[in-house]
């Protein structure tokens, strides 16, 4: 039996997940989608901006690698596929897998969003839904966006980017956010919980934003059952609690 306890990744993975996996990820009904513009950051390969599109959705995707043209984007998706797909069979004891069935169908859903994105991205990066941005740093004006969806990057990575670069990259989103920041997961890659989110909590109430660690039912990898809620009206406000 393999006995590996991290999920050992190289680099930040370019890939994604779909709308439905976002809508169950972060707790969330249409209802959310209609209160106002969205943005999914960092988006990477996943197909949320696109289906949203598709239902009529004003959602905004953002990503380090969103300068790059479509074939590059296409090499490094198919590369990191590859990659996951090797990862999750050597970490398979890390995940509850109700949610997919199993590996295969797992890797069907990696694989949608890609090829979903994908087909999206040249014409969505032309009318501005796909814009390059690199944490901690967004390219958008104060509270531009009702919600702020952040999948899958902040914390789970949290071995290679400080508290001070997780603290920031929450301080710039509730700057662009005028409702509710959503965050998850708070795990990193070595399925333990993020060690200095106390710290980055703290941060983020000093600087007037009201912090909440919800339950979500998605429980993929295990463990990973919370999300992170900022609401940053107050900061916005200029008012300090
Ligand atoms: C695992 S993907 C998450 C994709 C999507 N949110 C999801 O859950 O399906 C992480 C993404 O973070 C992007 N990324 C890495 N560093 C970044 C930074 N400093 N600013 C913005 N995006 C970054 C990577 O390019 C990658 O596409």
């Amino acid at each position: 039996m393999n006995t590996t306890s991290r999920m050992d990744l190289k680099e930040v993975a370019f890939i994604g997940r779909t709308y439905s996996e976002y809508m169950d990820i972060f707790g969330l009904n249409e209802q959310a989608l209609l209160n106002g513009p969205v943005l999914d950051c960092p988006a990477g390969a996943s197909s949320f901006t696109a289906e949203a599109k598709k239902k009529g959705f004003d959602v905004t995707a953002c990503d380090i690698l969103y300068d790059l043209p479509a074939a590059k984007l296409e090499a490094m998706g198919r590369q990191a596929l590859a990659i996951i797909e090797q990862k999750m069979e050597e970490t398979a004891h890390l995940f509850n897998w109700g949610y997919y069935g199993d590996r295969k169908r797992h890797m069907g859903h990696r694989a949608g969003a890609f090829e979903l994105f994908m087909a999206d991205y040249p014409a969505g990066r032309t009318s501005g839904r796909y814009i390059c941005a690199a944490l901690p740093r967004l390219p958008f004006k104060d509270r531009s966006f009702e919600l702020v969806l952040s999948s899958h990057f902040l914390f789970l990575y949290g071995d290679r980017f400080s508290p001070m670069f997780h603290a920031g990259s929450l301080k710039e989103m509730a700057r662009v956010c005028r409702n509710e920041v959503r965050v998850y997961p708070l795990l990193g890659l070595n399925a333990k919980p993020y060690p200095h989110m106390q710290q980055v909590l703290d941060m983020a109430r000093r600087d007037g934003m009201r912090a909440e660690i919800r339950a979500t039912r998605f429980e993929f990898f295990k463990g990973a059952d919370k999300l992170l809620i900022l609401n940053p009206a107050k900061y916005n406000a200029g008012e300090k609690e």
